[in-house]
């Protein structure tokens, strides 16, 4: 895969009835963090069910280059193998993240709070992005950067200080990423890092630092928390499960509610609370979805989703929940398209600054189809008519969730859709063609 390389567009045309068992990938949030704190805690860790996509091997890339030793086994499992707290290397090169949000600016924090001096890339799309929402709280913390390209943005050479900053930093947006990037940066400070979120977001971060050996603690009043981590811990190799990924069950989940007669069951998918709101959403839409098996899966509540195809109406998504289902906007606005009546998603700023503008492409492919819909502000109204025309090209900027959304579409709309390029989907979903075809869905090219 790369941005370079000539576009691959792939084509979704109605399809016969969904059926089948399958499992989607290892969560992308969660194999980032294994391999992160994995590659840093003392001692082996051993990882399952990591995802295997471009994004994730960009981060064993970037923790090998600091020193860590990361190795795949050929049962599927991955070893991490790290020096404890405070034990990174300066990498010789440049870092490239690719397409990867998640893993640059995770990698900011971790290497600027043990003091390094890294030059960090990626590609078009994360050029981008605004990474000031990270600087921000990392300068307070004693970080420098001495580089970055206007806008503060990659590429960016940051330097970490000799030592960092205790500070208590309270978010300005609802982001796990900035979040997370705090806290790995207060690891190796002498005294203690807190982080206010004045709404929830996921989890992820202080779940696995707590599974490692550190000491952290979450105070909550309403919807606010505190989470305060106590410097230099001694975080110890341990085993990681990572469980299926809930934004990437979210294709094959919309595709078989939208393909009249389908039945899909979705194996072990990950339903953290700070990650199931389009559950909530789809439920409060009609959806049939029925969960079985509930269990703990590596510290991660988990189950098996029967989906059916359903009749969906139209329902108004408050802006409290969009943490809770950020990435899963673009197939929502897929599902509302063919349900009865509006839907409206209200708070969608952030958006606007994923790997694509998702505002707006999402609404371009809408338009491109036949969909009605309107902007306002950053509220998303769709103007569901159970019947979707199709038919159209969608561009995909870069962006993997842009062009499996809308595969998703042509699934169910009357005539094909076609997305310009399907190579972003190896980021986070490499075997998205395979398994969506293996359910039954009719698309063509290669993607990935
Ligand atoms: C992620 C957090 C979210 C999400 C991204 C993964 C994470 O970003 O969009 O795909 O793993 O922390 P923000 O925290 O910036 O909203």
């Amino acid at each position: 895969m790369s941005s370079s390389a000539e576009p691959l567009p792939v084509r979704a045309s109605r399809s016969p009835a969904l059926s089948g068992n399958v499992r989607v990938p290892g969560d992308k949030s969660i194999s980032h963090r294994s391999l992160l704190l994995g590659g840093l805690a003392r001692g082996e860790t051993r990882v399952t069910g990591l995802l295997e996509g471009e994004d994730v091997l960009r981060t064993a890339d970037a923790m090998r280059a600091l020193g860590a030793k990361i190795e795949r086994n050929e049962d599927g499992s991955w070893v991490a193998r790290g020096n404890g707290v405070g034990g990174l290397l300066n990498p010789e090169a440049v870092l490239d993240f690719g397409n990867a949000g998640t893993g640059v600016r995770l990698m900011m924090g971790l290497a600027a709070g043990h003091g390094l001096t890294v030059t960090y890339d990626g590609d078009a799309s994360l050029r981008k992005r605004p990474m000031g929402r990270i600087l921000t709280p990392l300068k307070q913390m004693g970080a420098r950067v001495v580089d970055c390209a206007e806008g503060e943005r990659l590429p960016l050479t940051l330097e970490g200080p000799q030592d960092v900053i205790p500070v208590t930093y309270r978010l300005p947006v609802a982001s796990a990423q900035v979040k997370s990037a705090v806290l790995l940066a207060g690891l190796d400070c002498a005294g203690d890092t807190t982080v206010i979120e004045s709404e929830p977001t996921r989890d992820h971060t202080e779940r696995m630092l707590v599974h490692f050996g550190a000491d952290l603690i979450r105070e909550t009043e309403g919807s606010e928390s505190r989470i305060t981590l106590k410097g230099r811990p001694d975080l110890v190799g341990r085993d990681v499960t990572v469980p299926a990924d809930p934004s990437s069950a979210a294709f094959p989940l919309v595709a078989a509610l939208l393909v009249e007669g389908s039945r899909v069951r979705l194996e072990n998918v990950m339903v953290n609370k700070t990650r199931a709101g389009l559950l909530t959403t789809l439920e409060e839409m009609g959806a049939k979805i029925t969960r079985e098996n509930e269990r703990e899966l590596g510290g991660e509540p988990a189950c098996d989703l029967v989906v059916e195809a359903s009749d969906l109406h139209g329902v108004e998504v408050p802006p409290e929940r969009a943490p809770s289902m950020i990435d899963e906007y673009p197939v929502l606005a897929v599902a509302a398209a063919f349900a009865k009546g509006d839907t409206i998603m209200r708070g969608l700023s952030e958006l606007r600054v994923k790997e694509s503008d998702r505002l707006a492409a999402v609404a371009a492919g809408l338009a491109a189809n036949g969909v009605r819909h309107t902007i306002e502000g950053d509220d998303l109204i769709v103007h569901g008519g159970e019947r979707v025309a199709g038919g159209g090209t969608v561009e995909t900027h870069l962006d993997h969730r842009i062009a499996m959304s809308f595969l998703v579409m042509g699934l169910a709309s009357e005539e094909p859709v076609t997305v310009d390029d399907g190579a972003m989907i190896a980021t986070s979903f490499p075997a998205f063609t395979d398994l969506m075809t293996g359910l039954g869905a009719k698309i063509e090219g290669a993607a990935g």
